[in-house]
């Protein structure tokens, strides 16, 4: 940690401090950011312990003689001063099949026809963007490093919205629960607490997914049903 004195002008937000910081005093420190308007998701890091976007971060939430810690997002490795490398996350995006529709619905060229209400339902989770903030901070990946057996909340809303697509043709539900690991995730809420879209994390897509799953694989009759006619259990 280096620390470092600033003048904070009137409507500044953290990530205003970080730019006056790097032209005056330190030309080759790292941070990643790209919009400054909350859009993009690349200036996120831990300010004061809290996960943040930098940009929408105002310097009037904090008093001016307190000094704030700045420190990259701790789930990931550092590259570089606040600069972490989040390519786990892309390589579980490629784990992900793609939206799926009939071959119906294709021969329509995009122009897909569905109900207001299954769009309404989906389109909370498509206001994801990318920051980590989510990753970040759910215990299952930055305590106990599970990354090997959790895809994270971020991925669970777009399993979500993938599934709950009235389109969609492709069965993802016993991935969800074996390869992705949704029984890992413990609704403690912690990511929809952090997310910068507001965006239900928890309530609207991973407890839905969460009962998919029990509905398929532990409902008793379903399973007595598989065994007699089917005889294995999935
Ligand atoms: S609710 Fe689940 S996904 Fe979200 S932070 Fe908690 S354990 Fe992680
Ligand atoms: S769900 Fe929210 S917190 Fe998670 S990556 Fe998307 S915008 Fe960021
Ligand atoms: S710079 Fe784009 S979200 Fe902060």
């Amino acid at each position: 940690m280096v620390e470092y004195q600033s003048e904070v002008d009137k409507g500044m937000v953290v990530l205003d401090v970080i730019h006056r910081i790097q032209t005056e005093r330190a030309n080759d420190m790292a941070v990643r950011w790209n919009c400054k308007a909350g859009k993009c998701g690349s200036c996120s890091v831990e300010i004061n312990g809290k996960p943040k976007l930098a940009c929408m971060t105002r310097m009037n939430e904090y008093s001016s003689d307190e000094a704030i810690s700045i420190r990259p997002m701790k789930t990931f490795p550092v590259l570089k001063d606040l600069v972490t490398d989040v390519s786990w996350n892309y390589e579980q995006n490629k784990r992900i099949t793609p939206f799926t529709p009939t071959q119906e619905q294709k021969n329509r060229n995009g122009d897909y026809v569905m109900m207001q209400e299954d769009v309404d339902r989906v389109q909370e989770f498509r206001k994801c963007i990318e920051c980590f903030l989510c990753q970040n901070v759910c215990h299952v990946l930055r305590d106990h490093d599970r990354k090997d057996k959790f895809i994270g909340p971020m991925f669970m809303i777009r399993l979500a919205g993938l599934d709950m697509h009235p389109l969609d043709t492709e069965d993802r539900i016993p991935k969800i629960r074996k390869d992705f690991g949704s029984g890992m995730c413990n609704i403690t809420r912690c990511c929809t607490d952090v997310c910068p879209e507001h965006i239900q994390i928890t309530d609207n897509g991973i407890i839905p997914l969460k009962e998919r799953v029990v509905d398929r694989f532990y409902d008793p009759v379903l399973w007595l049903w598989r065994k007699l006619f089917q005889g294995k259990s999935v």
